[in-house]
C-alpha cells in the first residue's frame, strides 16, 4: 500500500462510493478527478494521519466534489482540471444527481463524528450554498462592491477550508476557532489567487478556459480594483465588456489598464495580507506545515 496519505483518502472515497449498489453511479464516478486535495492536506497538517482524519478527509472531499459538480452545471462549464466536465460528458441531470449522492454519502458518514464536528461541517455546507447563490446574483450585472465580493468568497470558497481546519483541531482537542480563522484566511487568499490566475495564465496551465470569470459574469477582485482606478468613461468601457466575448482590441485595452494601474500586484497584496494574517491567532508551536501551506498558496501558478 502507498505511503502517501492522499492515496489513503482516495481509497477511503472509493470505499464510500462502493457502498452504492448502482453500476450507473459507478460509471459516473469513474470520471471524477480529485484535484489538488488542498482540504485533505490541511486536515493532515493539523490532525496528523490516522483512521479518523482519513475519514474526515474523505467526507470533506466528497462535499468538495459535489459542490464542483453543481457549480459546473450552474456555470455551464465544459471543462474542469484539463478534462471534460461531468456535465459535458453525461449531461446536467446526472451531474446534479451524482452531486446529491456524494453529498448525502458524506453526511451519512459525518454522523459517526462528534456533534461539534458534524455541526461545523453541516453549517459550512449551508454557507457554501449561500455563497454560490450570492455568486449567481452578483454575476447578473457588473459588481463594483469589494465587500460583497469578499463576503461571497468567504462563504463560497473559504467556509469549507475553514471548517476542515476547525474540525481537525476538534479531533485533536485544540483551540478550534483559531484554526477556523486560519482556514478562512487561507481560503480567501486561495480564491483571490485563483481569480488572478484566471487573468494571468493560459488555458493549458489552468485546465479550463482563461479569462473566463468576467465572461461568466464574475466581477472578481482584479476587475473591482481596476474599476476603482478608472475614470468615468473608462469605467463605462469596462462595464460594457462584462459578460461579453472580447475582441482582440478590447483584450489588449484591458491588459494595458491592468498593467498601467498595477492591478495584478495590488490583487496579490490583498491575498498576501490575508495569508499573513492567517497564523496570527494560532497557539504557539503550531505545525510548520501551516506556514508552508500559506507560502505555497501565494506562490502557486495553477
Ligand atoms: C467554484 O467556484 C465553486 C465553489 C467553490 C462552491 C460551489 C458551491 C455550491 C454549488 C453549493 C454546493 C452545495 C452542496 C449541497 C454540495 P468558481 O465557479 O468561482 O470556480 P471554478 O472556476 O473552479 O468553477
Ligand atoms: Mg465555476
Amino acid at each position: 500500500m502507498s505511503n502517501n496519505p492522499l492515496d489513503r483518502v482516495k481509497q477511503q472515497i472509493h470505499e464510500f462510493l462502493l457502498e452504492f449498489d448502482n453500476p450507473f453511479l459507478h460509471t459516473l464516478c469513474s470520471k471524477l478527478n480529485h484535484g489538488k486535495m488542498l482540504r485533505s492536506r490541511l486536515i493532515f497538517a493539523i490532525a496528523g494521519v490516522n483512521d479518523q482524519s482519513v475519514k474526515l478527509c474523505g467526507i470533506v472531499e466528497l462535499i468538495q466534489l459535489a459542490s464542483l459538480l453543481h457549480d459546473d452545471v450552474i456555470d455551464e462549464a465544459m471543462s474542469r482540471r484539463s478534462s471534460p466536465s461531468l456535465n459535458a460528458l453525461f449531461g446536467n441531470k446526472n451531474s446534479i444527481m451524482l452531486g446529491d449522492a456524494l453529498y448525502s454519502k458524506a453526511y451519512f458518514h459525518l454522523l459517526s463524528f462528534p456533534e461539534s464536528i458534524a455541526r461545523s461541517i453541516a453549517h459550512c455546507v449551508c454557507l457554501l450554498s449561500s455563497g454560490e447563490i450570492r455568486d449567481v446574483f452578483l454575476s447578473e450585472s457588473f459588481n463594483p462592491s469589494l465587500s460583497e465580493y469578499i463576503l461571497m468568497i468567504k462563504e463560497k470558497t473559504a467556509s469549507l477550508i475553514a471548517s476542515s481546519a476547525k474540525s481537525s483541531a476538534l479531533l485533536i482537542g485544540e483551540e478550534s476557532e483559531a484554526y477556523y480563522h486560519y482556514g478562512e484566511c487561507l481560503g480567501i487568499a486561495f480564491q483571490i489567487i485563483d481569480d488572478i490566475l484566471d487573468i494571468t495564465q493560459n488555458e493549458e496551465t489552468l485546465g479550463k478556459p482563461a479569462m473566463n470569470d468576467f465572461l461568466e459574469g464574475k466581477t472578481t477582485l482584479p476587475y473591482i480594483l481596476l474599476y476603482e482606478a478608472l475614470g468615468r468613461d473608462e469605467r463605462e468601457r469596462l462595464k460594457s465588456m462584462h459578460k461579453t466575448p472580447l475582441e482582440a482590441e478590447q483584450k489588449s485595452w484591458l491588459f494595458e489598464q491592468f498593467t498601467k494601474h498595477k492591478i495584478i500586484e495590488k490583487s496579490f497584496e490583498y491575498a498576501r495580507d490575508y495569508a499573513q494574517n492567517a497564523v496570527s491567532k494560532l497557539p504557539k508551536g503550531y505545525s510548520e506545515e501551516l506556514d508552508d501551506m500559506i507560502r505555497a498558496m501565494i506562490e502557486r501558478s495553477y
